[in-house]
């Protein structure tokens, strides 16, 4: 095998990068899988409440359907899901569950029936989330499908790239033919038929995060230096319960689905003043009443609420916690709390990014060659808010679409392809996300000239220098669940200060060669679509809301309105 010349180069180590390329691998495709760290260093690794999936014969016992999946992923969506791509996410999970479990993945199971345990989070109607040891889900995931994929690689099917850092995707003739990559080894490059973004998302733009220090938007940021869509940036999500002190552990939304709840430093229980689904409403709403309940008791800056679980064990059992959520239990007593006895201090975190790079129910965008499956992709299935435990889900479900598309295009246009095998739906009509037709916001190049770059520059002199820490600091203040006109014009007008001053800087030294560098400037990319979606949106949706237009979008619309932005970057 030529490492050098593959048929499909995933990038990406999470979910859907480990699971999309064992999928090539088996289907006998040459893959490299490129990573910037270790396998293990993805946002997949920590996550804890699980993966959705309606299967049988758990969804009897739990009254649960596809279609109230469906519904609840709709609802969550608040009117921005592609309800296509919604249909396909919870229909094919089960086809997805059983390939995880054949790579060795294995999910908790009750120890009486015998059945997968089924968790409960916030917005779903039925209990319906697999886990893995407890509260350990994507670790457990990751080790399966890292081991598998060690093992395709010991077969050499699949070639492993860790501590690549892709730096670029390479175009020609308007066709993604492969990565630029950094190595200890200097500057390389990967060259394929087609490239399948599977990066994750872009947590490392907020200092208050769950998101592991890789989360540095870095396939949105080359997408966009090469010309692809993005879709629905604006919408990022924060989740209600990290913990508020130390490095924001998050505690999962499972917590409060075993019975836990949230209480203000009086003691009340405040959730079921703003919603009547209470501590179980949806995480965009539990996000901002945190924000208003803390206003509303005059809080003093940086107080917190808290997460009351010294309930769950009358209910449960002794020893209930421990054993359910071995991760956050042992966390917590590091840090000195004992959650059976005391409440734990939670601040909303942000979590993840529901915008990306647009793809159509194939995973295709609007580059051809390229392929983007997971977080750094805009399926359409979050909508403007992500239904609990879908995640990792898309990530599947996507990545095995790409494969599969992937390879129909190879058959019907037989170059050096082995004989391959069909991927799981091997679908031949096209279902497009009407991203061209549908009624959006598109912003193209020259979004903002120079010149005004450059007078912005001058009248800012005082503007702090760029540094990852300000960046988040500024994100944090400006652009977090609540947001308004004044604060995200000034976190534009900086974004734009900075990226000029990059820019400048980039002329006169070879900076960008170092990788926190170019992580930074992919971050101010990532923040520049975020923050000029969020000004443009005069309307409040999902994990969206501007106190400045509270209103939602006109009812009645037929088509939901997208922001789509294409290489517009100043
Ligand atoms: C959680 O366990 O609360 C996080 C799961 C997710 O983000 O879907």
């Amino acid at each position: 095998m030529t490492p050098h010349n593959s048929h499909l180069i995933v990038v990406g180590s999470g979910i859907a990068g480990l699971y999309s390329a064992l999928l090539a691998a088996e289907a006998g495709l040459r893959v490299t899988l490129v990573t910037k760290g270790e396998l293990v260093s993805s946002n997949t690794f920590f996550a804890q409440g699980g993966i959705c999936a309606v299967l049988e014969p758990e969804s009897a016992s739990a009254g649960d359907s596809v279609e109230a999946h469906i519904a609840d992923t709709l609802k969550a969506g608040a009117g921005q899901c592609d309800p296509e791509a919604v249909r396909i996410l919870c229909t094919e999970a089960r086809e997805d569950i059983s390939a995880l479990e054949r790579f060795g993945v294995s999910f908790d199971r009750d120890v009486t029936t015998g059945q997968r345990s089924l968790g409960l989070e916030g917005a779903h109607s039925a209990a319906r989330i697999l886990h893995s040891g407890g509260d350990a889900t994507g670790a457990g995931i990751a080790f399966g499908l890292i081991r598998a994929v060690r093992d395709a690689g010991a077969l050499r099917t699949i070639h492993i790239r860790e501590y690549a850092f892709m730096s670029d995707l390479m175009v020609e003739n308007g066709r993604v033919v492969g990565v630029a990559l950094r190595t200890e080894n200097g500057p390389q490059k990967v060259i394929g038929d087609a490239v399948l973004l599977a990066t994750g998302g872009a947590g490392q733009l907020f200092e208050f995060t769950t998101n592991p220090s890789v989360a540095t938007a870095d396939g949105v940021a080359v997408a966009w230096r090469a010309g692809a869509e993005l879709a629905d940036t604006e919408f990022y999500q924060f989740h209600p319960t990290a913990l508020a002190v130390g490095d924001n552990f998050l505690l999962s939304e499972a917590v409060r689905g075993v019975g836990a709840v949230l209480r203000d430093r009086h003691g009340e229980r405040f959730m079921p003043r703003y919603h009547p689904d209470g501590d179980l409403a949806s995480r965009d709403i539990v996000s901002r009443s945190i924000a208003a309940h803390l206003n509303s008791i005059g809080a003093a800056a940086g107080e917190s609420v808290f997460l009351d679980a010294t309930g769950v064990e009358s209910v449960h059992g002794a020893g209930y916690l421990a054993r359910r959520f071995p991760t956050i239990d042992a966390r917590t007593r590091e840090l000195g709390f004992d959650w059976r006895r005391q409440w734990l201090p939670v601040s909303p975190a942000a979590h993840y990014w529901m915008g990306g790079i647009a793809t159509d129910s194939h995973a295709r965008t609007s580059l051809p060659g390229l392929y983007a499956a997971g977080e750094v992709a805009c399926t359409g299935v979050h909508g403007a808010n992500r239904l609990a435990s879908n995640s990792l889900l898309e990530g599947l479900v996507f990545g095995r679409r790409a494969v599969a598309e992937f390879l129909r295009v190879a058959e019907s246009t037989p170059r050096s392809l082995p004989e391959s095998r069909a991927i799981g739906h091997n679908e031949r009509s096209c279902h497009c996300r009407p991203i061209q037709s549908c009624d959006i916001l598109r912003v193209s190049a020259g979004a903002l000239p120079s010149s005004a770059v450059a007078a912005k520059t001058a009248l800012r002199d005082s503007a702090a220098p760029l540094s990852l820490k300000a960046l988040q600091r500024l994100m944090d203040s400006c652009v977090g669940s609540v947001r308004d006109a004044v604060s995200l014009q000034n976190a534009l007008d900086e974004i734009e200060t900075w990226h000029n001053a990059s820019r400048e800087q980039r002329l006169t030294e070879s900076s960008a060669s170092k990788q926190d560098t170019a992580e930074l400037e992919n971050l101010l990319v990532a923040a520049w679509l975020m923050v000029h979606a969020a000004l443009s949106r005069k309307n409040s949706v999902g994990a969206h809301y501007r106190s400045d237009f509270p209103q939602a979008p006109a009812p009645g619309r037929s088509s939901p309105a997208h922001s789509i932005y294409s290489c517009g970057y100043p």
